[in-house]
C-alpha cells in the first residue's frame, strides 16, 4: 500500500455500534480481533454491518521493534545511574535515527525517531536528580532535544540564534553525526515531555521526535498501575492534515491487545498531547469518572470526578481513576474523527489478578 494512495478513513473496518455487544462474548477474551474488512466500494466502512473499531491485519511489532503493550509501561529510570556530591545522577542516550515505522497494518511511516521508537523513551527521575542526556544525531536532519522544565537557556534544545552567544541559546541544531549532552537538574516535579526543535518545527516533532518526561515528586505519589499514552497522529501524506491517530502510535493497538487492569486498583495514567496539526486531542474514559492533575505538577487533582479531558499541543496531565465493575470499557478521543481513525482502546477489567498479558 503506497503511502500517498491511503486516504482517511481507508483502512478503517467497521463500527462502534455493535462493538459493545460483541464485547460479551467470550471469544473475543482476552483478545478482542478486529472484524473481517467489511470496505463498501467507495472506502468507507459498512457502519451497519455489525464490525468493531479496527484496522485490517495486524502490525509487526517486531519489525517495528517496540511493542504499544511494552510503551505503556517502559520507564527508564536512566542506562547509568549514580550518586555526585551527595545527588542522584541519571544519565541517558537518546539517538535520532531515521526508520519506517508501520502505523497500521501495512502502512509504513517514514519516521525520525529518537531510539528507533515513537514514541521516544520514557525519561523518568525524582525532582532534584540530575540529568544527562547524550545526545547523538544518527539521522539525516538538524535534529535537538527539547525538555519541558527548568533549565538554563544553554540546555533549551533550540537552533542557534545568528549573532546570540553560546551561553545565551546553547548548541542550536546538532548537525547529522554530531552529539550533545544535555545536563539539567529535573524540577519541578510533573508528567512532562521532550521533543525535538529545529525547524521547521512542526514537521520534526510530528515525524516522531518526541516522548514522555516524568518527574516524580521526592515524596513519591500512592502506590498505583502506572501507564504513559502520548496521543499523537501521523500526515501520511504530507497535506499538513492527519490521516492516522492513535495512542503511542499504532492506531488501534489497544484494542488489539487490550489493557488489563483488576478491579479497585488505582490507575495512574500520564497523558501528553504530541499531535501536531490539530490544534486539540482529548482523551475520553468509559463507565467511570478520574481525578485530573494538569501538567501533573500538584500533588492535589486540579479536576476531580471527570471523565473527559482535552490537552492542546504539548499540554499534558496526570488521570487517576479505579474501576468498580468488571468488563471492557472504551477510551477514545472524543473527537470522533481521531477515534475512527485510530485513537481509541479497551481496558479489560476482571476481578482476578492479572499475571503480564492479559
Ligand atoms: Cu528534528
Ligand atoms: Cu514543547
Amino acid at each position: 500500500m503506497s503511502i500517498a494512495n491511503v486516504k482517511r478513513r481507508q483502512f478503517i473496518v467497521g463500527a462502534i455500534s455493535t462493538a459493545l455487544a460483541a464485547l460479551g462474548g467470550s471469544r473475543l477474551l482476552p483478545r478482542i480481533d478486529a472484524a473481517p474488512p467489511r470496505q463498501s466500494p467507495n472506502g468507507h466502512g459498512d457502519s451497519h454491518s455489525g464490525g468493531v473499531f479496527g484496522a485490517m491485519g495486524e502490525v509487526d511489532h517486531e519489525r517495528n521493534g517496540f511493542h504499544p503493550s511494552e510503551l505503556l509501561v517502559d520507564f527508564n529510570y536512566g542506562d547509568q545511574v549514580y550518586q555526585e556530591d551527595g545527588r542522584t545522577v541519571r544519565e541517558y542516550n537518546l539517538i535520532a535515527v531515521d526508520k519506517e515505522v508501520e502505523i497500521a497494518p501495512g502502512l509504513f511511516f517514514p519516521a525520525w525517531t529518537y531510539n528507533g521508537r515513537i514514541p521516544g523513551p520514557t525519561i523518568r527521575c525524582t525532582e532534584g536528580d540530575l540529568l544527562r542526556i547524550h545526545f547523538v544525531n544518527a539521522g539525516s536532519h538538524p535534529h535537538t532535544i527539547h525538555f519541558h522544565g527548568i533549565h538554563a537557556a544553554v540546555m533549551d534544545g533550540i537552533p542557534a540564534m545568528p549573532g546570540m552567544p553560546f551561553d545565551m541559546v546553547g548548541p542550536g541544531m546538532i548537525q547529522p553525526g554530531d552529539s550533545f549532552t544535555y545536563e539539567f537538574v529535573a524540577e519541578p516535579f510533573g508528567c512532562h515531555l521532550y521533543h525535538c526543535h529545529a525547524i521547521p518545527l512542526k514537521r520534526h516533532i510530528h515525524k516522531g521526535l518526541y516522548g514522555a518526561f516524568i518527574v516524580d515528586p521526592p515524596e513519591g505519589r500512592p502506590e498505583a498501575t502506572e501507564l504513559v499514552m502520548v496521543m499523537n497522529g501521523f500526515d501520511t501524506n504530507f497535506d499538513d492534515e492527519n490521516e492516522v491517530y492513535a495512542v503511542n502510535t499504532v492506531a488501534f493497538a489497544y484494542n488489539n491487545d487490550v489493557i488489563p487492569l483488576k478491579v479497585g486498583e488505582r490507575v495512574r495514567l500520564y497523558l501528553i498531547n504530541l499531535t501536531e496539526f490539530d490544534l486539540i486531542n482529548s482523551f475520553h474514559l468509559h463507565a467511570e469518572f478520574f481525578d485530573y492533575y494538569d501538567h501533573g505538577t500538584t500533588l492535589t487533582p486540579t479536576q476531580r470526578r471527570v471523565d473527559t479531558i482535552m490537552q492542546c499541543q504539548g499540554q499534558r496531565g496526570i488521570l487517576e481513576f479505579n474501576y468498580q465493575k468488571p468488563g471492557m470499557y472504551m477510551f477514545h478521543a472524543h473527537q470522533s474523527e481521531f477515534a475512527e481513525l485510530g485513537w481509541m482502546g479497551m481496558f479489560h477489567v476482571t476481578e482476578e489478578e492479572h499475571h503480564g498479558d492479559a
